[in-house]
């Protein structure tokens, strides 16, 4: 077990001695009489409005109102900063992997692929801040005035990242953060804080001090607190849209907070009567139940056209089936423990909730759980007034409704509180582009034959409504963690 006491504030590893957290693995294991008991990984520290203020004090001080030594490095040093950290990250790939995969329970394959993905975003976010460092320190004459455009940091950033991708989305915005300039605060998520243990000394050596100050401790507790200093200019935050909205209404000036949020999701797939039945249910197995469907990006409502919901139904049940479920380190395996009992028991009160009212579970099993380890379960025919209609499952269960006509699932997506990604299934050219038109204006991707998905990270990375603020890729981080700036003068 890894008991961490070490805090990174300031440059300086202070040594906790106060209230600590175990970290439970959601992989639980059987004593001898057969009891099942979830592994226990380790502990962190539990630090509070002290430790919060501490770390805040450092960030104010090392960024000093943009006079301070980091915001003003050239890029060149601050991009040799990132690449010693990653250097030295990518070194201890297979420990960092390893707790991905027992603290969060994601398999072993996606928690490389998670791994990897992260140094491919780092590494991209460097070769695209060297094209717009070129195109950005420029000068332009118009009119008499000569002007050199800048793009200079915002300030003091607050980046929390989520539990379902504790490091990639964690590191989507604290690296371009750091790298346009800006000083961090960072808080890890409640589960997948024991893999920044080993990044610890990487944080500490790669940055000067104050640069990034690491807040533990309880974030209903610390975050708002920090919050409320109204010393953040930025709040990047992948989670919640009520958490988003506390901490926004928290800072005492909200209309001077930038805000950069990926937020919640009920992205559906829309499946016409000319769809391809086999590549549909291919693309809503991975789509619907990847990392057991705990991805905002997730598949969470299928409509189906009546007349080939049957067949539809009948093959994903089939399919659904297969999968493998099980422990994370299974070779193949999709499905593996929920991080905890409280999502457990909100999986099960959505199933009820939709039974209650008149679905089925029609997939033999589905439902089923031994602790954490949830089967995934198909419920049909789900309709407006149960749970599963509008709220976000985050979990393995795959609501489906069918329709008649095309204005149905028109009129879902277009009064559902979010806005992200829409999946369109068929195969009539003509009226995919007529409703790609419509949905275009409704959510911010449209994925034609194909599943929801948030990459390739080049891509923008949004949403409307409650999904999200600001837009997320490789190129608009950059831009979302500066501002541009401009010193001019008269030509003589
Ligand atoms: O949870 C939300 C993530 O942004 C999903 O990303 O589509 O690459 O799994 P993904």
């Amino acid at each position: 077990p890894i008991h961490q006491r070490a805090i990174l504030i300031n440059g300086e590893m202070r040594i906790w001695k106060g209230e600590t957290r175990a970290v439970h693995s959601p992989v639980c294991v059987s004593d001898d009489d057969g009891r099942l008991s979830h592994v226990e990984l380790g502990s962190v520290p539990v630090t509070g409005t002290a430790e919060a203020d501490a770390a805040l004090a450092a960030a104010v001080a090392a960024y000093d109102h943009g006079r301070g030594d980091w915001p003003n490095l050239s890029v060149a040093q601050r991009i040799a900063c990132v690449v010693d950290f990653t250097g030295q990250i990518v070194a201890r790939r297979r420990e960092i992997v390893n707790l991905i995969m027992w603290e969060i329970g994601k398999s072993q394959a996606d928690s490389q692929k998670e791994f990897d993905r992260t140094i491919d975003y780092i590494r991209a976010t460097i070769e695209e801040l060297k094209r717009l460092d070129n195109s950005n320190s420029r000068f332009e004459i118009v009119d008499g005035t000569i002007a050199q455009i800048r793009r200079s940091p915002v300030g003091i950033a607050l980046c929390m990242g989520p539990y379902n991708y504790p490091m990639n989305e964690t590191f989507s915005t604290l690296i371009p953060a750091l790298i346009m300039g800006n000083v961090v605060l960072f808080k890890p998520p409640r589960f997948g804080v024991l893999l920044y243990y080993p990044m610890l000394e990487a944080f500490r050596s790669a940055f000067p001090p104050g640069v990034i100050n690491i807040v533990y401790g309880q974030g209903h507790v610390v975050v708002p607190h920090i919050m409320g200093s109204g010393k953040v200019n930025v709040l990047a935050l992948i989670g919640s849209s009520e958490v988003a909205d506390q901490l926004k209404k928290s800072h005492p000036k909200t209309n001077r907070l930038r805000a950069i949020l990926g937020l919640g999701a009920k992205n559906a797939a829309i499946i016409m009567p000319d769809a391809d039945i086999e590549l549909t249910v291919k693309e809503c197995i991975t789509g619907a139940l990847s990392f057991n469907g705990q991805r905002c990006t997730a598949i969470k409502m299928i409509l189906v056209h009546q007349s080939i919901a049957e067949t539809f139904l009948r093959r994903f049940c089939e399919e659904v089936a297969r999968l493998a479920i099980g422990m994370p380190w299974e070779p193949g395996v999709m499905l593996t423990p929920l991080p905890e009992m409280e999502m457990v028991a909100y999986m099960n009160e959505c199933i009820a909730d939709a039974v209650g009212k008149g679905a089925r579970v029609i997939n033999p099993g589905g439902g089923a759980t031994v602790e954490t380890l949830f089967y995934p379960a198909v419920l049909f025919p789900v309709s407006e007034g149960m749970k599963l209609y509008r709220e976000e499952q985050f979990g393995p269960i795959i609501p489906v409704a069918t329709f008649e006509d095309i204005e149905t699932p028109l009129d879902y997506v277009i009064t559902s509180d979010h806005g992200q990604q829409v999946a369109i299934f068929g195969s009539d050219p003509g009226q995919i582009a007529s409703l790609v038109d419509t949905l275009v204006n409704q959510v911010c991707r449209v994925n034609i034959n194909c599943q929801c998905q948030r990459g390739p990270d080049v891509f923008p990375f949004v949403g409307r409504k409650d999904s999200a603020e600001g837009t997320l890729s490789v190129h608009d981080a950059l831009r979302a963690f500066s501002i541009r700036t401009m010193v001019a003068a008269k030509q003589t």
